[in-house]
């Protein structure tokens, strides 16, 4: 009896801590845990091929990204891995994986062993350009981990990188018997050769270089300013006075001036300082570079580097770094039996570039002040909504919610939320007004945490309805076309009114609906009813550019496609081959004002993603629907690196049929994602790309602004996620795991049924947010048959908008 009753204390208290007893079930297992994942970072991935991929140093989200500079076209993050091009500089900004022009390469430092005299250095970019060394493999003799970067130089020169928030650390070993060691800090080259109004002055008995000045954005028509203030500290010896300094512009450095003002002629655009200093008294000599950044002045930068490094220890900088990367990479675990070390690789290198953009420019913000977080480099949140907010929700909610304020605090100052933004200055607009998905993914699954997470539920909501409801001067910009959306449901292919160029009208409708289900979503977890119905009957909106008389040449049954519409109602054509590679067109679909098609970066065939009851519907019906899928997928429209695409491989659920998504998600991950440094299709579009192939990894594929994600099978025997919101940690163990086929098809790799803390879950094809807050064992029986299904129950299909799945 009393043994008993304590019995049923003690099971009351784990239901009151159910997260307690989840969390005793997870850690019974015997995984170990993995205590280093940086060290299975691959940074290079990426890097050839288009990728654009960053592999310097940064910490998460730093605004600072420090690395090598190449002089390799689509150099768009600095560096390429091919060792044919030269490297010409080591300069403190970048982004990672976009296309538009070269982003933020500025400041570049370039230490040089060699020149006859002061006065012959070569120090402009194409001066100074020196080969790396190649190792036997054919490839440059760099490294990257995260928060470090190294390479050697064919002239011996061995450079390291590694960074704070807001300031790079960099070490230059001189090639031993280098008797005037010599640095260049370059204050104008940025990849574009875009400066205007430079300035600049150096100290001659510190060496204190301090400058800045005015760039081109990447992706739009504004400018940015940024500044420098750079400073130098021999490692193992003490840096005397240089001997030699001066301002150099071109390749004429000249001795003894200190101020860029007297020199600067206004048609050379390079310009910078040059330092000759004395060596070590003994062995090799070792100069540490400190440089800080800022875009507001450089006695900001300054401080900035400072207060960040202020004893120039690279190690410990190295260090802090590392720790940052492993605290949020280690909130992801998974077990290795029977798992190849690349896969797990291919895992935490995709999951590391999720958290290089966007970058934490708080305390930078040149247009306003505010105590709120200021992030930056939104390139582009059409890009991004789809897969990296959502894996964020999974494991990194605190960096979330200030990334959600800093969009938010953006709205309130410049009246719409950013959809691509990048060094301080607004971008085009790929879609629609994509920071809606974001904040509704937000607060869809944080709505009980936002104010223990500093985010204002009415502001949040008030920054969607700016978006949703007002018509911003240009919506090439900022905003949507609201009102032309608002009148008619869908944006007309023959409108021209003032705001902005008149294209991508069938893209932006499907964007604008999906916009417009996420803030529904938002209305209904405020307790908005009227709202919540009335923008779910925006989100259906989707139909209203459907053209169900549409077929693909020589394939009659593919019927009805997405297509443009005039604003009386009739229909213009655009061939549903097109934007894929049996365009006959061979069109690109990329951003062009010129472009009058409809699309952007996606076929007609490409879809809309909270609906998918209503897609099967509008073609006819479950078969019709699936045959679609194998048709695209056959004939490859399905084009990976084009974010419209992302989730198709998993529109299969809708259909019942989740093994064929299981088959064609790992099929995309076999084909197109590896290590190598060619191992990603396309840009990476700021981590894009790897929240996909991480999602794919895991087993799982988000719907953004919802509390489900799809499931398939993980390609570990387990995976977990650890999120600090909750303190909470959720594992999916995929009971019986035999390995991963290496071409993705078939295998002992599909769903036959899905327990929950021991009990039957409702369907096999999804899970509830609600299994990843409360830290739960997801347990799941794995078969070879690819014919499973979702379940039985009525709530085995994953919901959709138009069958009241979201009510
Ligand atoms: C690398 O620099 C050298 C010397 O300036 C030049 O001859 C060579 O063409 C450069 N390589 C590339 C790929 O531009
Ligand atoms: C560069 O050379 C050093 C030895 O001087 C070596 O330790 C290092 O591994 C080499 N490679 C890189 C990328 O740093
Ligand atoms: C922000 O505040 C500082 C200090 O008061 C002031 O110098 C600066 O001009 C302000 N910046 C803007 C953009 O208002
Ligand atoms: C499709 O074709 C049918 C039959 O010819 C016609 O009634 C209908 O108006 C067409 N729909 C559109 C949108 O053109
Ligand atoms: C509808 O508008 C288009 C384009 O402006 C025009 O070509 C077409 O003739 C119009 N159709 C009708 C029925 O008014
Ligand atoms: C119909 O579409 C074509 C290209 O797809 C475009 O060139 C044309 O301007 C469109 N017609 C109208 C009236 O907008
Ligand atoms: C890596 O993937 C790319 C395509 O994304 C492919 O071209 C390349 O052959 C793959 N490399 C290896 C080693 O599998
Ligand atoms: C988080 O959970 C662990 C046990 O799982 C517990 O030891 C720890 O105190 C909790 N932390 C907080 C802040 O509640
Ligand atoms: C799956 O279904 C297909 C089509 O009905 C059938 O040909 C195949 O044999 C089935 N596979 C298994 C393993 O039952």
């Amino acid at each position: 009896m009393l043994k008993m009753f304590r019995l049923l204390l003690l099971v009351r208290a784990f239901d009151a801590l159910g997260l307690v007893a989840a969390q005793s079930i997870s850690s019974a297992s015997s995984v170990p845990r993995i205590t280093d994942p940086a060290s299975l970072v691959i940074p290079f991935i990426g890097t050839t091929n288009g990728g654009h991929v960053f592999p310097g140093a940064t910490i998460p989200h730093g605004m600072v990204k420090v690395g090598m500079d190449t002089d390799s076209p689509g150099n768009h993050a600095g560096y390429d891995g091919d060792p044919k091009f030269n490297a010409t500089g080591f300069s403190q900004l970048h982004d990672s994986g976009t296309g538009g022009a070269v982003p933020l390469s500025n400041f570049k430092i370039w230490p040089i062993a060699q020149c006859s005299s002061f006065d012959k250095c070569a120090t402009s970019l194409d001066g100074r350009k020196t080969l790396r060394k190649v190792l036997p493999n054919g490839l440059p003799d760099d490294f990257a981990s995260p928060g470090y970067f190294s390479s050697n130089l064919s002239n011996s020169i061995r450079v390291e990188l590694t960074s704070t928030r807001r300031a790079a650390l960099h070490r230059y070993t001189f090639p031993a018997g280098t008797t005037h060691p010599r640095i260049v800090v370059d204050i104008t080259n940025d990849g574009q050769r875009s400066s205007t109004n430079p300035v600049m002055t150096l100290d001659p008995d510190t060496a204190e270089v301090k400058g800045g000045a005015s760039f081109a954005a990447s992706f739009g028509p504004g400018r940015y300013s940024a500044f420098t203030c750079v400073n130098f500290k021999g490692e193992g010896f003490t840096l005397q006075k240089p001997t030699e300094y001066g301002v150099w512009l071109a390749d004429f450095p000249v001795q003894g001036t200190t101020n860029l003002l007297q020199v600067y002629y206004g048609f050379i655009d390079e310009l910078g300082a040059l330092f000759t200093f004395p060596p070590a008294p003994s062995g090799p000599t070792t100069i540490l570079v400190r440089v800080g950044v800022s875009f507001i002045s450089s006695d900001q930068a300054c401080t900035n580097a400072q207060e960040e490094i202020p004893d120039f220890d690279f190690d410990k900088v190295h260090a802090a770094s590392r720790g940052l990367w492993n605290d949020v990479l280690g909130r992801v675990q998974v077990g290795t039996a029977n798992v190849d070390m690349e896969t797990v690789q291919l895992l935490y290198s995709s999951i590391y570039r999720t958290h290089i953009s966007p970058a934490d420019y708080t305390g930078e913000n040149p247009k306003w002040n505010s105590t709120e977080p200021y992030f930056d480099s939104f390139y582009c949140n059409w890009d991004t909504y789809r897969t990296l907010y959502p894996l964020m929700s999974l494991h990194d909610p605190v960096m979330f919610s200030r990334i959600v304020r800093g969009l938010i605090n953006i709205q309130k100052h410049e009246g719409w939320l950013p959809e691509c933004r990048g060094a301080t200055a607004m971008h085009f607009i790929q879609g629609g007004s994509n920071a809606d998905p974001i904040l509704g993914e937000f607060f869809v699954k944080f709505h009980d945490q936002a104010a223990a997470l500093s985010v204002s539920p009415t502001d949040l909501y008030n920054a969607l309805l700016a978006d949703a409801e007002i018509q911003p001067p240009n919506w090439n910009l900022q905003g949507r076309q609201a009102d032309v959306w608002k009148s008619l449901g869908y944006v007309p292919d023959d409108m021209f009114d003032a705001g902005g160029a008149n294209t991508k009208q069938v893209s932006r409708t499907l964007e604008y609906a999906f916009d417009d289900f996420a803030i529904s979503q938002v209305a209904k977890a405020l307790g908005k009813t009227a709202d919540q119905k009335k923008y779910a009957a925006r989100a259906a909106n989707f139909a209203n550019v459907w053209n169900p008389n549409i077929t693909v040449p020589g394939s009659p049954d593919i019927a009805g496609m997405m297509q443009p519409r005039f604003a009386n109602g009739t229909f213009n054509f655009t061939d549903p081959r097109h934007c894929s590679i049996h365009d006959p067109a061979q069109a690109t679909c990329f951003l062009n004002a010129a472009n009058r098609d409809g699309f952007y970066e996606g076929s007609p065939i490409i879809y809309v993603p909270q609906d998918n009851a209503k897609l099967i519907q509008l073609q006819g019906g479950v078969d019709k629907f699936v045959e679609r899928l194998n048709f695209i997928f056959d004939q490859e429209y399905f084009e990976a690196t084009d974010e419209p695409s992302q989730q198709m491989p998993f529109m299969y659920h809708y259909a019942n049929r989740p093994g064929l998504s299981t088959q064609r998600s790992r099929q995309v991950i076999a084909q197109l994602f590896n290590t190598s440094t060619n191992g990603l299709p396309g840009n990476d579009d700021s981590g894009a790309m790897g929240s996909y192939a991480a999602f794919y990894l895991a087993g799982l594929y988000p719907l953004p602004a919802t509390r489900q994600f799809l499931l398939s099978s993980p390609f570990f025997p387990q995976i977990s996620f650890f999120n600090p919101a909750f303190n909470s940690t959720t594992t999916i163990k995929a009971n019986g795991f035999q390995g991963n086929p290496s071409t993705g098809t078939g295998g002992h790799v599909f769903i036959q049924s899905v327990t929950v803390n021991g009990k039957p879950y409702k369907s096999n094809c999804f899970l509830d947010w609600d299994v990843f807050t409360s830290g739960s064992v997801v347990e799941l029986t794995l078969t070879d048959n690819i014919n499973v299904t979702c379940g039985k129950g009525k709530d085995a299909l994953p919901p959709s908008l138009s069958t009241g799945g979201y009510d």
